[in-house]
């Protein structure tokens, strides 16, 4: 199974991804966060945090081309916001074909909402919500029992709105793009954690069908 998931800021990429992963045991490819552990370990990680993404812009597609190569296994996977540009898509398909691009879909007021009460955990990555999904122990992750940081692109709510802004600016070429191949389903990413999930489970299968007459 090759998904890729796209959606604005806060639409819970990141949650379905892991989620999604747990159950069908394949490999999540996150450009974000591989990108956050490169600004805390190189150089370029630290110059593409201060020049790129700690501003809510993208980072240059070679770079996000170097670290996609780098993580991916043919065998499946699913992308966490990959692409976030047309450009993007089409390097891709030079790389490997998707079964099934989900775009969530989520309001403005709701995006902001989610982003500034985000709360992490640098050890295994699980995200929470101060007032949606709290820890048992504010401020400390259940499962490694250390404490959960904010992320520096959280932190200003200038920052979100140009991260908001780019995806809005970025997102309908791509949409259309891959609408054409036939490969792409739209989620309310506004619905409860496990509405979504069956409902992305379900339109990866409608699309697998879909592929499998076609090619019959
Ligand atoms: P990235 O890390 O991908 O950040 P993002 O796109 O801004 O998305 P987020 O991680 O903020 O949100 P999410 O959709 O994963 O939501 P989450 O599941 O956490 O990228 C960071 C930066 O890297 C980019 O800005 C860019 O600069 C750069 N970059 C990345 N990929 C790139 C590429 N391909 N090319 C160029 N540059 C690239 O959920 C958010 C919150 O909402 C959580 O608290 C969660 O608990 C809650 N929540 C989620 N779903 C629900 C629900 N249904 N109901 C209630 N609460 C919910």
């Amino acid at each position: 199974m090759k998904i890729s998931l796209i959606g604005p800021p806060g639409a819970g990429k990141g949650t379905f991804a892991s989620k999604i992963s747990e159950k069908y045991g394949i490999p999540v490819i996150a450009i974000g966060r591989e990108l956050r552990r490169m600004a805390e370990k190189t150089e370029l990680g630290r110059i593409l945090k201060e020049k790129y993404w700690g501003r809510g812009k993208l980072v240059p597609t070679k770079y996000a081309m170097e670290i996609l190569k780098e993580k991916i296994n043919k065998k499946g996977y699913i992308l966490d916001g990959f692409p976030r540009e047309l450009n993007e898509a089409k390097k891709f398909d030079k790389i490997d074909q998707l079964d099934a691009v989900i775009l969530l879909k989520v309001k403005k007021s709701t995006l902001m909402f989610r982003l500034t009460g985000r709360l992490q955990c640098r050890r295994c990555g699980r995200v929470y919500h101060i007032k949606n999904y709290p820890p048992k122990k504010p401020g400390i992750c259940d499962i490694c029992k250390i404490k959960l940081y904010k992320r520096s692109d959280d932190q200003e709510r200038k920052t979100i709105r140009e991260r908001l802004k780019i995806f809005n600016e970025e997102i309908k070429p791509i949409v259309k793009y891959y609408k054409s191949k036939g490969i792409l389903k739209e989620i309310n990413g506004e619905d409860p954690i496990s509405i979504i999930i069956r409902n992305i489970e379900n339109a990866v299968k409608e699309l697998k069908k879909k592929k499998l007459k076609e090619n019959c």
